[in-house]
């Protein structure tokens, strides 16, 4: 049983507001919030439990089986209920101690609480003569079943004058927009999760110097690192990692979702690792490229210095007033300008940089878009679209819609990469190298702010980093 921090549950309040005042626009109505499910992973274990981000963005409640019914007035006035499992000493003793409806209300400033069981009977009579229905869409499955469960038993009502809502919203669509801009208290949070992830990064790329001079038994292995951030996210008071860590030695780079594994790691291999941890519901999203024995070599430090020279022009397209593009064109046009200069992309095939990006000869080595929101989920909702501007059309005729606009309080990831798979065609002095390079940038007016810098990252700053370990 967790406290929570009394500045997340101002913030709760204050988002349980604005969420209030935009479903008032339309006349009110109930928005529904559920949590996430438990899910079994086998026999008696369940996998984790981690809560539903938009649940705990209004709520600050981890707890599962709980729901949030928050109704709106037509002028905006709301009214909060938290559905949450009751008191039961019996499986507290197997499961810990909740919460239970009393004490939620009370510590999580909710107007009204009730044991989750109830939630069948109370929630018709709520939606009862109300304008309409938000709840959060296609999120978790068979949640429109209960939705609908619920709506036909007010028209179950009907000859007794009640009338169920006329209209049904997506939850989502408010949610995600608030939830891309983030608050003070969601920044404080993340650049502590990205303190700690930097940290793990360190300790990973420190560990793999020694590991090559003095091999553990069987050999260094992508794991034993893995077992470094494991180490330092933990010990720096975070929860989990954020996504599946990704520890990919030698040509295991390539491969753009490996997961941490058993490869060995010879001290001749670049070493990728994107790997971050989750704090207090809020993620951060690192990559670091680093030579396995601490010394980049010839063809790895070239290609490290393109993709280190992509990822610092997407950094200063990074900023308020530039489209959510402009970041991964930046990238784009240093990358193909290598892919020539290497010889990887002919120049017989695309004489310039141009003709690299028109003709796609880069997507080979460079397969992934270079940025996508962050905040409570790695790759976090909002809208990638810039809300109401029409669709352009573009030179060959075909519409695609306007990119954002970056603003002030946006969080995204710089992460360009190149990868350079084993083939007849490319320069074997190339072959199996994978390289990413990833920061978490707050979106500022006239440049970004790197909130993931301490993590080494320039070959000077890694070499040092881990000459020193
Ligand atoms: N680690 C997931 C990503 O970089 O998008
Ligand atoms: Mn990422
Ligand atoms: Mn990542």
């Amino acid at each position: 049983m967790n406290y929570p921090d009394p500045t997340l549950l101002v913030r709760c309040a204050q988002r349980r507001g604005r969420l209030a005042a935009q479903m008032a626009r339309t006349g009110g109505g109930v928005a529904i919030v559920p949590t996430a499910p438990e899910v079994m992973r086998n026999r008696d274990s369940d996998y984790p439990y981690r809560h539903d981000s938009y649940f705990y963005y209004l709520s600050g409640f981890s707890e599962p089986q709980s729901v949030l019914v928050l109704v709106v007035e037509p002028d905006g006035s709301s009214h909060s209920t938290l559905f949450c499992r009751a008191k039961d000493p019996e499986r507290e003793i197997w499961d810990g101690i909740r919460f239970g409806p009393d004490a939620a209300r009370e510590v999580f400033g909710f107007d009204a609480a009730r044991p989750v069981a109830e939630l069948d009977a109370e929630v018709p009579p709520l939606l009862a003569d109300r304008a309409g229905v938000w709840w959060p869409f296609a999120v978790h499955t068979g949640f429109e079943t209960r939705v609908e469960q619920w709506l036909a038993a007010v028209r179950g009502q009907s000859r007794a004058g009640h009338r169920a809502p006329a209209a049904q919203y997506d939850l989502c669509a408010l949610l995600d927009e608030m939830r891309l801009f983030k608050d003070d208290f969601e920044l404080s949070v993340i650049r502590r999760a990205a303190a700690i992830s930097a940290a793990g990064h360190r300790r990973a790329m420190q560990a793999s110097g020694r590991g090559c001079r003095q091999p553990p038994s069987g050999g260094l292995r992508e794991y034993h690192l893995e077992a470094e951030l494991l180490h330092a996210f933990r010990a720096g008071g975070a929860q989990a990692p954020a996504y599946g860590s990704i520890v990919a030695a030698g040509a295991n780079a390539c491969i753009l979702h490996y997961r941490a594994d058993s490869a060995p790691v010879t001290p001749d291999q670049l070493v990728l690792i994107d790997a971050a941890c989750e704090l207090d519901g809020y993620a951060s999203d690192i990559t670091r490229t680093f030579p396995a024995d601490g010394r980049f070599y010839g063809p790895q430090r070239t290609l490290y210095a393109i993709v280190l020279e992509a990822q610092e022009a997407a950094l200063a397209a990074a900023r308020a007033g530039n489209r959510f593009h402009e970041p991964h064109d930046a990238a784009l046009r240093v990358l193909a300008q290598g892919l020539l200069d290497t010889g990887l992309v002919a120049r017989d095939t695309a004489p310039d940089v141009d003709a690299v990006i028109a003709t796609g000869a880069y997507r080979r080595f460079y397969m992934h878009r270079t940025s996508h929101w962050m905040g409570m989920d790695v790759h976090d909702c909002g809208d990638y679209a810039e809300p109401g501007e029409p669709a352009q059309t573009q030179p060959d005729g075909t519409t695609r819609p306007a990119a954002r606009i970056l603003r002030p309080g946006m969080v995204m990831t710089i992460e360009p990469g190149l990868y350079i798979r084993a083939a007849a065609d490319v320069p074997a002095a190339f072959h199996d190298i994978g390289i990413r390079i990833e920061d978490d940038v707050l979106i500022g007016e006239n440049r970004c702010e790197v909130l993931t810098a301490m993590a080494p990252k320039t070959i000077a700053e890694i070499e040092d980093w881990m000459q020193a370990g």
